[in-house]
Order: C-alpha cells, then structure tokens, then sequence
C-alpha cells in the first residue's frame, strides 16, 4: 500500500480518463453530517424513514423527518475547497466523470460537469401517482407536499433520492457503468464503500484494471482490497496537497 502525495499526482498526471467516486465525506466539510460513524444520521435517525414501502404507507408521519433531516440543509451549504478542486481540475482535463452517492448537488454548485447522481437527488420531487416533478426550491416544506397536477388519492410528492427498496436511476446508473469501464483512474473520496450497488463501482473499475486512490479519514473497506494508494486525512487537505504538485 502506498501513501504518498506524490505518487498520487504521478498517477493521475499519467491518466487518459480518471473518474472520481465520491460519498458524504466529500461534503462533511461543507457542514453535511455524514451517515455512519460519530455524528452520522443513521445513528440518531431510524433508516425506516427511507424505506420506499414505510414512506409510501405513512407519508405524513415520514415527511416530517425526511424534511428535518435531509431538507435541513438544503439552500444553505455551500461547496467546500474539495469540490472546487475537482471542478478545477476537470476544467483542466485532469477530471472526466464525477460518480457521486450524495444528494446535495454540491459537485455541480461547484461548477462540475458529467456528475452522475447514484442516489438521486434532493433538488427535485415527483408525484408517486403521476411521476410530475417539481424543483424542491418551489415546494413548501411544511407539510407533506401534493401535486397539483393530478387529484388522485395519495398524490403525494417523494424526494427524487433513492429510497431503500429502490432502483439506482437508469441514466446515472449506465454512466456511471460506462465512466468506470472507460478510466484508468478511479480516486475515491470519503465514502465508507458499505451501500451496494453503489460500492461495487470502484470494484468493477479494479477489475478492469484501473488503478485506484483512496482519500479517507480512515481506512474503509476498499482500503485493504483495492486502493493502490490510500492518503489519510480530510478531503479538503489531501486534494489541495495533491493539486499543488499536478
Ligand atoms: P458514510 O457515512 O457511510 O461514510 C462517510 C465516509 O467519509 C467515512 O468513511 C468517513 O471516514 C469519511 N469522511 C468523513 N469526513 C471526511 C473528510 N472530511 N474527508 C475525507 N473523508 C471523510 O457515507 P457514504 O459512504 O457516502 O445512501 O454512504 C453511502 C450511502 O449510505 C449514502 O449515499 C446513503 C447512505 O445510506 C442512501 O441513502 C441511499
């Protein structure tokens, strides 16, 4: 296992196609709570609220948590250095894809491109009836928003992020696919690599031969299996180091 800054800049200056896979750590930064360990949502919040068949048979009783958790930040955080940095570095073509699993659309408030929404989004929300999507930035939050469009019973609005017991959206899932078929590079930012499918793309890329760096406070579970280089340390710290030696 390496762990040298320099080695990850040589790597990624030889790259044809580096995508990057990133998860909550990346916006932990920016104030986002992550989801597992001390202060992650899971351990203060029961998962059950995002249970696709438990939302669904009592969205009132849900709405409010989903809306206190995961709408608590929305409009009010702010990309931090790490997601300028990847910005950054696509404008210089160091960067192609962007594979994200978080929600907060911070990548692209960022000024990324080709970021690819594993987990969907909190940006939007549609009519679990008749599937019409509203911005979440014309929706009241108070209450258990409804469509306005069809007046059938139950037409309610669900977040546009995947629920457990949902399908990964098709057009992020086949380029995220494609993305990691293409790279030689794959640089995984904080993310515990715990939530299948998502975790399987790093994995997927290896076994294309594709060479892997890791950024994490602490070693996870692509650390001992694939990561050729593993740098330990805040993602904001790790990324400016590297950046000032490409
Ligand atoms: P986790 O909370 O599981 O993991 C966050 C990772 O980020 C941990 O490994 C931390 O060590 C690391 N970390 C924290 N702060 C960091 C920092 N400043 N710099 C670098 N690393 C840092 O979050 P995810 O792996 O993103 O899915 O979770 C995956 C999925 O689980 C989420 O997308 C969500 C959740 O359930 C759904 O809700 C569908």
């Amino acid at each position: 296992m390496r762990n040298s800054i320099l080695e990850a800049a040589e790597i990624l200056k030889a790259a044809k196609y580096t995508i990057a896979f990133t998860g909550a750590g990346i916006s932990a930064e920016s104030g986002i709570p992550t989801y597992r360990g001390k202060g992650g949502v899971w351990l203060e919040t029961n998962p059950k609220i995002l249970e696709l068949s438990f939302f669904l048979q009592n969205p009132e009783e849900t709405w409010a948590q989903i809306r206190d958790k995961f709408y608590r930040y929305f409009g009010k955080i702010t990309p931090n250095s790490a997601h300028y940095t990847l910005s950054n570095w696509q404008t210089k073509g160091f960067l192609c894809d962007i594979i994200t699993q978080n929600i907060d659309h911070l990548h692209q408030d960022a000024g990324c491109h080709s970021v690819h929404e594993f987990h969907g989004t909190l940006h939007s929300l549609s009519c679990v009836h008749c599937g019409k999507q509203y911005k979440a930035s014309t929706i009241d939050m108070h209450t258990l928003p409804f469509c306005t469009a069809c007046s059938k019973r139950r037409n309610f609005l669900k977040p546009n992020f995947v629920f457990f017991g949902e399908g990964i959206p098709e057009k992020a899932y086949d380029a995220s696919i494609k993305a990691a078929e293409k790279a030689d590079v794959c640089i995984i930012i904080g993310t515990s690599g715990l939530v299948r499918p998502a975790a399987t793309i790093p994995h997927f890329a290896h076994e294309n031969g594709t060479k892997i760096i890791e950024i994490n406070l602490e070693p996870s579970n692509y650390t001992d299996s694939i990561s050729d280089v593993f740098l330990a340390g805040k993602a904001t710290e790790i990324l400016a180091q590297i950046d000032a030696v490409m």
